[in-house]
């Protein structure tokens, strides 16, 4: 099982390595407890895209440990992943994740995805009220891969196999080279190519 961090201790970040911190409002609320549970789900889903997630709730180190057992018992699985025990908001006041509009010392259910030069790449705010959606986050990150490797994005509701926008940066010329496999244009700002990588 992880044992709940301590803010400030070092964490060695390898290079192509994304960092996922995900903000929990409080230890012992009912929507928080089931999200470990499922982060747990997804742990080899996560390695195999190179992100390590560490979680946050503004709770002290001693009730993060009884908070862990407690999840151990309801959901059937162990953290395993650290849980800054973010007591003195430190961490929650630097990334924006206290909203003075829902509350003054809970945080929202943010998450951020940091990327290999440290960079946010990615913030999503939900409601404490709301559980995250973590297979949404798996799809993201496999768009980052993608999209960093190759000159394309995305387009709406996008999963692994789905084909690709070529970005507009890339002529029509170079885009037959860069794209063997051909492509299609909707408009001339909008061209489809099958996934690159499969
Ligand atoms: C929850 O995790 O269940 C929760 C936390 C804070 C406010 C509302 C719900």
């Amino acid at each position: 099982m992880a044992r709940p961090s301590r803010c400030g201790q070092s964490w060695r970040w390898p290079a192509h390595r994304r960092g996922l911190l995900s903000s929990h409002p409080k230890d012992f609320t009912p929507v928080c407890t089931t999200e470990p549970g499922e982060v747990w789900r997804l742990k080899g889903e996560f390695d195999k895209r190179d992100a390590k997630v560490i979680g946050l709730s503004v709770d002290p180190l001693g009730s993060h440990e009884r908070w862990v057992s407690d999840i151990a018992d309801a959901t059937g699985h162990a953290l395993n992943f650290p849980l800054i025990a973010d007591s003195d908001r430190k961490v929650a006041g630097l990334y924006g994740m206290i909203h003075p509009n829902a509350s003054d010392t809970l945080t929202v259910r943010s998450v951020f995805v940091i990327g290999s030069d440290k960079k946010v790449k990615l913030t999503i705010t939900y409601p404490a009220s709301t559980g995250r959606n973590f297979e949404e986050i798996l799809r993201v990150l496999d768009s980052f891969r993608l999209t960093a490797g190759y000159s394309v994005a995305t387009p709406v509701n996008w999963h692994e196999r789905d084909d690709v926008i070529i970005v507009t940066s890339v002529s029509d010329e170079d885009a037959k080279e860069k794209f063997p496999k051909g492509f299609r244009a909707v408009k001339p700002y909008l061209r489809f190519t099958p996934q690159p990588k499969l």
